[in-house]
């Protein structure tokens, strides 16, 4: 599956909102080693590198495409990007932060992945991850119930994650203090309003859609694309905004822990 960074970046406020909340609640002084792990595009790794200029800042991603976006930024001298598949990664011991943002949900059975991770982690270190909570919202559903439909099944059984894709934060509640760690777990549910055209069909383009566009060719995609946006329009119906523009509400539940070792 192919990541398109120009397209991802699309709605970088929505999405880069949630990093921020997140990392607000690390309050690592002066750490050596700061790892963000799907680190995407860049720039929010970048502002890790800024947070803490001391400090060696590691953005590691398993996409070609985002860590050669990355690579491609002016950085400063602490930022370097390594392609990395987090399923078969295991973090150096003397990491002192530990970021992943809308990372996690990607891989199937990353509850185990991150019960390893905690535990190789040194005392004193943080751990703070952000996963979307919306496997059951309707921009999901609409797309999985599309997929599995008799027209799609063939091409697209078994492509999409399904509702349990992501825990529950008590889940992961319950991970961080068994490994021995400080926990802060919550969850928000932004209320998003898009502007323009197909707005969640646009979002789900850069992240969710992504494993449907990659089995389907030109014309199957524009298909699949036409049926999931007359769906979805029924299920987060447009309005006029003040000047007259279509605006659309696209609530958006988001699960977030940030743990410290003791
Ligand atoms: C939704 S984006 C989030 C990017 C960035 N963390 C952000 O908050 O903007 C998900 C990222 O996870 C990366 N990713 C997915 N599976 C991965 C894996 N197994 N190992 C490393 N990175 C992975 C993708 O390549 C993509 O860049």
């Amino acid at each position: 599956m192919k990541w398109d960074p120009e397209k991802y970046v699309q709605f970088a406020d929505h999405r880069d909102r949630p990093f921020f909340d997140l990392t607000s609640r690390v309050t690592a002084i002066d750490p050596t080693l700061v790892v963000d792990l799907g680190c995407g595009p860049g720039p929010l790794t970048r502002s890790l590198a800024e947070r803490w200029p001391d400090a060696r800042v590691v953005g590691l991603d398993s996409s070609d495409e985002m860590v050669q976006k990355a690579c491609s930024a002016q950085h400063p001298p602490n930022l370097e990007f390594e392609l990395a598949d987090a399923s078969s990664w295991m973090p150096d011991p003397n990491t002192d932060v530990l970021v992943s943002n809308a990372m996690l949900q990607w891989i199937p059975g990353h509850r185990e992945l991150m019960v390893k991770w905690l535990g190789a982690l040194k005392p004193g270190s943080w751990f703070a991850v952000q996963v979307p909570g919306n496997f059951s919202s309707p921009s999901h559903a609409l797309m999985r119930e599309l997929a599995d439909s008799e027209r799609w099944a063939p091409k697209l059984a078994g492509v999409l994650r399904h509702d349990d894709a992501v825990g529950e934060p008590e889940d992961y509640l319950k991970i961080l203090l068994a490994a021995g760690f400080e926990t802060d777990v919550w969850e928000t549910t932004y209320g998003q309003v898009l502007a323009g055209k197909d707005p969640v069909l646009e979002w789900v383009r850069g992240t969710a859609l992504r494993p449907v566009l990659a089995k389907l060719n030109r014309e199957e995609s524009e298909e699949f694309e036409s049926d999931y946006a007359r769906l979805v329009a029924r299920a987060y119906p447009p309005f006029e905004g003040v000047n007259g523009e279509s605006l659309t509400m696209f609530p958006f539940r988001r699960i977030f822990m940030v743990g410290r070792k003791r």
